[in-house]
């Protein structure tokens, strides 16, 4: 797999049936527009949903087009993708995915239609108890995958949990879990770990907190819901000035210098580290 060409750190979700909003996610300053023909539109506007999309899809935009169809078990992902296809999404969301094998069905879909343009899919892979169980027991690595993603809400419908957050508005273990594992299993398979929507888009100290936590255990990207939300997770993943500075001088000490191990201000530098401060230079 090869990762995107295009930004990768903010993913803005935009409902696939709302004119108003498609024309201001495209204007946005998000890396990546999702459009979504699922979750946030209803049954009876799907079909429209997936014109107006298709339509937006062809509009001159900075930000890279991604579309999240609806789920296998609907029956409708094949005719989300026949309809948006033709107008080259950068890639397709996959939700409810729940191993290898979806990812597998919507590649054929795609590849049936048009095997020279291939986009790339995102997998939200966490929104059924059988889809995280999968994340450790399965290899997810597949040619079309460029990221895994997960989110808490399917999940808690799910597992018939009444609430995701405690009080204090973190993840509670079952959910904090289902993040790690998405990490691990993004990580193994080589590909994107993109962090789950913030759903309370006014709570821009929450939303910073929990940018910064997703960012410091390896996260590459974050979904959101809101325009409000785009700079600060734009702003937070990207590499700060400290981390820029600490990986040259660890490349300097190790690579450039030719040694195994080192010290920097009293702290011991390895392998582990050179392989960190290049993935941090490569980032920025
Ligand atoms: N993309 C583009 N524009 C958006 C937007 C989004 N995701 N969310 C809000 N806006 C626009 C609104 O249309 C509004 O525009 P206006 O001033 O021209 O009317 C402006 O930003 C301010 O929005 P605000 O009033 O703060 O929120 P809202 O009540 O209009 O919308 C939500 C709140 C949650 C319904 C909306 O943010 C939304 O639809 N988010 C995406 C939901 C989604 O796709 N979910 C699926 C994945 S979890
Ligand atoms: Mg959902």
């Amino acid at each position: 797999m090869t990762l995107p060409t295009h930004a990768f750190r903010s993913w803005l979700f935009v409902p696939g049936d709302d004119a108003n909003k498609l024309c201001k996610a495209l204007a946005s300053d998000a890396d990546v527009v999702i459009f979504d023909l699922e979750d946030a539109v209803a049954p009876d506007r799907k079909d429209m949903a997936r014109s107006l999309t298709s339509a937006n899809l062809r509009k001159p935009a900075r930000p890279a087009r991604y579309v999240r169809v609806n789920a296998l078990s609907t029956g409708r992902t094949a005719g989300d993708v026949a309809e948006t296809l033709a107008a080259q999404p950068n890639g397709y969301v996959l939700p409810k995915c729940e191993g290898p094998q979806d990812i597998d069905a919507l590649a054929t879909m795609i590849r049936s239609h048009d095997p020279e343009h291939l986009p790339g899919i995102l997998a939200i892979c966490t929104e059924t108890v059988r889809g995280v169980r999968n994340l450790m027991r399965l290899d997810w690595s597949h040619p079309m995958l460029v990221g895994l993603t997960w989110g808490g809400e399917d999940l808690q419908a799910d597992l018939g949990a009444r609430a995701n957050r405690g009080p204090d508005g973190q993840y509670l273990p079952p959910f904090a879990l289902a993040r790690d594992l998405t990490l691990y299993a993004a990580r193994d398979a080589g590909v994107l770990a993109i962090d789950a929507v913030y759903t309370n888009f006014r709570d821009e100290a929450g939303l910073a907190h929990e940018v910064q936590a997703a960012k410091q255990v390896g996260f590459d990207g974050k979904l959101a819901i809101h325009p409000a939300q785009i700079d600060g997770i734009g702003a937070s993943f990207a590499p700060d000035q400290a981390d820029i500075v600490w990986a040259t001088k660890v490349v300097t000490l190790l690579e450039t210098d030719h040694r195994g191990v080192a010290q920097l201000e009293g702290q011991m530098l390895d392998q582990p580290h050179l392989k960190l401060a290049k993935k941090i230079l490569g980032d920025a």
